[in-house]
């Protein structure tokens, strides 16, 4: 059974089960293993996103961009949910008391969230090591949420009593349980280093998955006057707006590749790429973000996110009307799963 907010019994179980199954981002990954070079990060769909017509040395290299560009994305949310931890979390909690359980709960769920931002940026370490590929030029073309105008704003909302903040992290913890799901049938071709720290992420993300929801319970039944009641109604659009508009710009740093040609060839090879991104439609573009690409598409479209809107269904809280999603089969090295 799912714990439920008012059940201090069942909170007390799983955070004994939390604590009990906690793994260590330094002993408990096999970090000694390295990155193999020549193994894909990510399947990839036929069409590479957005890249027809790839040859097997440029699909290699655009599923390992993928790939890290995926952990950084997790790792950045991740990380930066710290820094509003005080506004977005504890406040509600002092303004709402439940129990000391969900206390506990969340400085474990935040500590949790830090080990994982870690063990991802740990990743790009050893992927650099292992391939020759300069760590300075490569963050160069990884997402970064630090002191951008989505946190602000969240921030903001956080502020004027909104809870975009859960919102966000919900709809994090489904697309990286998701990620796995997928990544899970295509275990043979995938670097193992990458694999096992998806599936470790994935046994904390599965236990702790359910604290989000929570904390929008708590949100949803929290008192408030008639603007805050209608900021809350709109939270949720707004979380997958500035989400949708900072996932779009930090894309972007893929053209970065064309400028770091000569500090490596896996940045002359992602460059190759680029003629054909080009010469998509910008017309084309929104269908496939939201409804095609994999990984991306698993953020943009809420459909992908089904607990998450489940319960703003349940909550009469608004959200982009987006079609339903189309995904085509994925591939590692030319074989499907
Ligand atoms: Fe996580
Ligand atoms: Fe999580």
């Amino acid at each position: 059974m799912n714990p439920t907010l008012y059940n201090d019994l069942s909170l007390e179980r799983q955070l004994a089960l939390q604590k009990e199954r906690a793994w260590d981002w330094e002993k408990d990954i096999p970090w000694h293993l390295g990155a193999n070079p020549a193994q894909y990060l990510l399947p990839l769909d036929a069409d590479a996103i957005a890249f027809p017509d790839l040859n097997e040395k440029q699909r290699l290299v655009l599923s390992q961009f993928m790939g890290l560009g995926v952990n950084a994305t997790i790792g950045e949310m991740e990380g930066v949910i710290d820094n509003l931890k005080e506004v977005a979390w504890e406040r509600l909690l002092r303004r709402c008391p439940v129990n000391p359980e969900m206390w506990e709960l969340g400085e474990l769920f935040f500590a949790e969230e830090l080990k994982h931002a870690r063990t991802f940026a740990k990743y790009l370490e050893v992927f650099c090591q292992s391939t020759g590929v300069p760590q300075a030029s490569l963050q160069q073309l990884m997402p970064k949420a630090h002191g951008t105008r989505f946190l602000a704003s969240i921030r903001a909302n956080a502020h004027q009593g909104g809870f975009a903040f859960w919102w966000v992290v919900s709809a994090v913890e489904e697309v990286s349980i998701q990620i796995y799901q997928m990544m899970h049938k295509h275990e043979a071709g995938i670097d193992p280093l990458f694999f096992h720290i998806h599936r470790k992420h994935l046994e904390e993300e599965a236990r702790h998955k359910n604290y989000a929801f929570l904390m929008l319970e708590l949100a949803q039944s929290a008192p408030g006057n008639w603007k805050e009641r209608l900021v809350r109604k709109t939270d949720l659009l707004l979380a997958q707006t500035m989400t949708a508009a900072w996932l779009v710009a930090e894309l972007h740093r893929i053209f970065d590749a064309e400028r770091l040609r000569k500090d490596h060839p896996f940045f002359e090879t992602l460059a190759s790429c680029l003629p054909s991104l080009k010469k998509i439609p910008l017309w084309d573009l929104p269908r496939r973000l939201f409804m095609t690409a994999p990984y991306v598409s698993f953020v943009l479209n809420l459909h992908h996110q089904k607990l998450t809107a489940r319960f703003a269904h349940k909550h009469g809280v608004w959200r982009l009307p987006l079609p339903k999603p189309k995904l085509s089969s994925l591939y590692t090295h030319g074989i499907a799963a």
